[in-house]
């Protein structure tokens, strides 16, 4: 049987996922190279009885359908954490809630792009990002992301003379360079855009896993109605419920409730109980507490063990987030990297996939937050040896 797809399939990168797949399928490979959030973190107590609670107390309302829009406790917590975590002025009315903050990244695409739009984005950028926006058929035109945050030239170029219809970015603990933006270029960029028609869509995916605990403060705040950011309970409670939000002003956001209605009525209303009730008896900032302590003493083990094993590649120091970015040396591929890794049962991510046009072959990107101490340790000892054996 031949299938006639549509065009935009063929749009589609290719999936590095199936050999990911058998890599993490073998339990006796040390893996750096899928993205999840540490599983020994996430308060399966706590949830479960969340879970008891809600099925308890109002089984009939939360296995009902509800509005698109979703839970209004919900938001409104949502919305009161924006106000006193960020002195943002947030209201429930600003946020709809999807289903994990990657479904934004689709039904914003289908929201603003045309076939050959224009759309722009960090270079390395985000995979998933990547994959959602292709299948809307745009030109996705990239700016190199420095230590700091984009290059402001080519940011500014591109905003006022390609006219992106939006810029999407990271600024926070980026996927997958680990990269933060500084102050001085969140306020830059803010600047820019004001005098452009550019929407800036801040993907705050890993906002509070600094390992600081200290807030950043996003570029909305500055051009409150030129901006929308998207969250997640993913790293900071289950990735699993998949529960994340649009916070985008009311004249993004009506739209976006169209399209979000048209995809899937609305998310999992059971799982939105949950999680609020779950929210509003628990400490959630205690909870983070935990997962930035852990996160910032792998990510620190593994800088280390990549700056005493293998002092020839360059890496990115993360200030927060679950990922850093190596930098091989001259003439070694990380392709081959990964193959002899993968024999050595140690698996990296090569980087290709976070370029659009097809660079960053010399890239690796290693995720700390879901390996124990031990593996990490043992982990880098069986790269170091990959490395040492190929050059
Ligand atoms: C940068 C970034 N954005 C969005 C997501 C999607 O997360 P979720 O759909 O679980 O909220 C991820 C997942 O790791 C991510 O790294």
């Amino acid at each position: 049987m031949q299938y006639h797809f549509a065009d935009r399939i063929a749009r589609a990168p290719a999936s590095f996922l199936e050999e990911l797949f058998r890599v993490s399928s073998d339990p006796t490979i040390i893996s750096f190279a899928g993205g999840l959030p540490s599983s020994a973190l996430i308060d399966t107590e706590g949830i479960a009885r969340a879970t008891r609670e809600v099925m308890e107390e109002e089984p009939q309302v939360a296995l009902q359908y509800t509005t698109t829009d979703g839970y209004l406790p919900l938001r409104e917590f949502i919305a009161d954490r924006y106000r006193h975590r960020l002195g943002v002025p947030a209201t429930a009315d600003e946020i709809q809630i999807v289903n994990g903050s990657q479904q934004c990244l689709d039904l914003f695409a289908k929201l603003f792009l045309n076939t050959g739009d224009h759309v722009g984005m960090e270079r390395p950028g985000y995979l998933g990002a990547i994959e959602a926006f292709s299948l809307y058929e745009p030109v996705i035109d990239t700016v190199p992301l420095e230590e700091d945050g984009p290059d402001l030239n080519a940011f500014e170029r591109l905003v006022k003379k390609t006219q992106v219809k939006f810029f999407y970015g990271i600024p926070n603990s980026q996927n997958p360079s680990g990269r933060t933006y500084s102050q001085e270029k969140r306020k830059a960029i803010a600047e820019i855009l004001e005098s452009s028609g550019t929407v800036f869509y801040e993907d705050d995916a890993f906002g509070e896993l600094f390992f600081d605990a200290q807030p950043r403060l996003p570029v909305k705040r500055r051009v409150p109605d030129q901006a929308v950011i998207s969250g997640s309970f993913s790293k900071t409670v289950a990735p699993g419920m998949r529960i994340g939000w649009m916070y985008a002003p009311s004249g993004i956001l009506a739209k976006f409730n169209v399209v979000k209605q048209a995809a899937d009525l609305h998310s999992n209303f059971l799982c939105q109980k949950i999680l609020h009730r779950y929210l509003t008896t628990h400490d959630l900032d205690a909870n983070i507490r935990k997962i930035v302590a852990a996160y910032g003493r792998k990510c620190r083990l593994m800088c280390e063990l990549f700056d005493d094993l293998m002092p020839q590649l360059t890496h990115t120091r993360p200030e927060g987030g679950m990922f850093l970015m190596a930098t091989l040396p001259a003439g070694l591929s990380s392709r081959r990297v990964f193959d002899e890794g993968v024999k050595n049962k140690v698996a990296v991510l090569p980087g290709l996939p976070f370029y659009v046009d097809g660079g960053g072959t010399d890239t690796l990107r290693l995720n700390f937050s879901s390996a124990s101490d031990e593996q990490i340790a043992e982990g880098m000892q069986r790269l170091a040896r990959v490395i040492a054996s190929l050059r």
